[in-house]
C-alpha cells in the first residue's frame, strides 16, 4: 500500500494504482478524456512515463504534440506534486501514486493550465459538447481561434481499445494537420463490436454504418450475426438485413449484460480484459 495526501488529507491506496484512480477513488474530481480504465493511458511515451517525471510546460500544452504512439494527450488532468524534494506539475493519468507525494489537484497554477489545455482542444473541435461543457466549468466562455471541424480530438482511445482490447486491429489515424482523424484501416477488418464507440470521449468514431453495409453486401453463406463473429453466440446467419435495432439479440445483449458484448467475448482470451472484469464486475 502507498500512502498519499491529496488536498492535505491522506490516503492509503494500492500499488500501481495512478493519481488520477486514486483521486477518483477519494470522489476528487480531475477532468480527463484521454484515460479509460481498462485501456489506460495511450499516449506510450517514455518521457511521459510512470517512472519519470515530467514537468509539462505550457509550450507542450499549447502545441498538443502528436507522442509516440501517434496520439494527442489531453493534458486535462495535469496535478501539483511535490516528492522527493522536487515539485512538478505533471500528468495523473500516468503517474503512479507513491508514499510521500503530496498532491494538489485545484492550485491556480494547475487550473490557469489546464484552461490552456482545454483552449487547444476546443480549438480544434469547435462542435464537440463535452468540450464545451469542460471549458464552461473552467471559465473558458469562448472558442479562443477556431482552427477547424473535426471531432476527433487524437486520443487514441479507440485505435488501442480496437487493438489491445477487441484484438482486432481495424483503426488507425488518418489526414494531417486539422484533418487528422481516427479511422478505419483498408482493408476493412472491422468486427462492428462498436466497442471503440463506446471508449470515444468525443462521439467521433462510429464505424457501424459503414461495416453494416459491408455485411449487408456479403453473400448469404457469408452474412454471418455480428455477436457470432465476435464468438458470443454459435454460428449463426444474420436473418434481419444487419439491422441490429431491430433484432432482438442485439438488443437483449445491451440490456441484460452488465458490460459491453465484446468484454465477455474476450474474456477467455484477454488477460487484460478478465482481470478488469474480476476487479470491477
Ligand atoms: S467496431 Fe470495428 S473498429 Fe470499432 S472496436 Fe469493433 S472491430 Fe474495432
Ligand atoms: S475518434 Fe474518439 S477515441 Fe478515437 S482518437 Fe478520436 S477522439 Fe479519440
Ligand atoms: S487524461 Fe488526458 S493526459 Fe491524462
Amino acid at each position: 500500500m502507498q500512502n498519499i495526501i491529496i488536498n492535505d488529507v491522506s490516503y492509503e491506496v494500492e500499488d500501481d494504482v495512478n493519481i488520477l484512480e486514486a483521486c477518483r477513488k477519494a470522489d476528487i474530481f480531475i477532468p480527463s478524456l484521454c484515460y479509460h480504465p481498462l485501456i489506460g493511458c495511450t499516449c506510450n511515451d517514455e518521457s511521459c512515463s510512470t517512472s519519470a517525471f515530467k514537468n509539462i510546460e505550457d509550450e507542450n500544452i499549447i502545441k498538443s504534440e502528436i507522442n509516440a504512439s501517434g496520439s494527442i494527450c489531453c493534458n486535462l488532468c495535469l496535478i501539483d506534486i511535490e516528492f522527493d524534494g522536487k515539485h512538478y506539475i505533471t500528468r495523473s493519468c500516468n503517474t503512479i501514486a507513491r508514499t510521500g507525494m503530496i498532491i494538489k489537484t485545484e492550485t491556480p497554477e494547475v487550473v490557469r493550465k489546464r484552461k490552456l489545455a482545454i483552449e487547444a482542444l476546443w480549438a480544434r473541435c469547435p462542435e464537440v459538447e463535452i468540450l464545451k461543457e469542460l471549458s464552461k466549468n473552467l471559465g473558458v466562455d469562448e472558442v479562443p481561434f477556431s482552427q477547424g471541424n473535426n471531432n476527433c480530438i487524437q486520443c487514441g482511445l479507440c485505435i488501442a481499445a480496437c487493438r489491445d482490447i477487441v484484438m482486432v486491429d481495424a483503426l488507425s489515424f488518418s489526414g494531417e494537420g486539422i484533418n487528422r482523424k481516427a479511422a478505419l484501416k483498408e482493408p476493412i477488418n472491422c468486427i462492428g463490436c462498436g466497442y471503440c464507440y463506446t471508449v470515444c470521449p468525443t462521439g467521433a468514431i462510429n464505424p457501424e454504418k459503414i461495416i453494416m453495409n459491408k455485411f449487408r453486401n456479403l453473400p448469404g453463406n457469408k452474412r454471418l450475426c455480428r455477436f457470432a463473429i465476435m464468438e458470443l453466440i454459435p454460428f449463426a446467419f444474420c436473418s434481419n438485413s444487419f439491422r441490429c435495432f431491430e433484432c432482438e439479440v442485439d438488443q437483449r445483449y445491451r440490456i441484460f449484460l452488465p458490460v459491453h458484448p465484446v468484454l465477455i467475448a474476450r474474456a477467455s482470451s484477454n488477460e487484460k480484459v478478465a482481470k478488469y472484469l474480476r476487479e470491477n464486475h
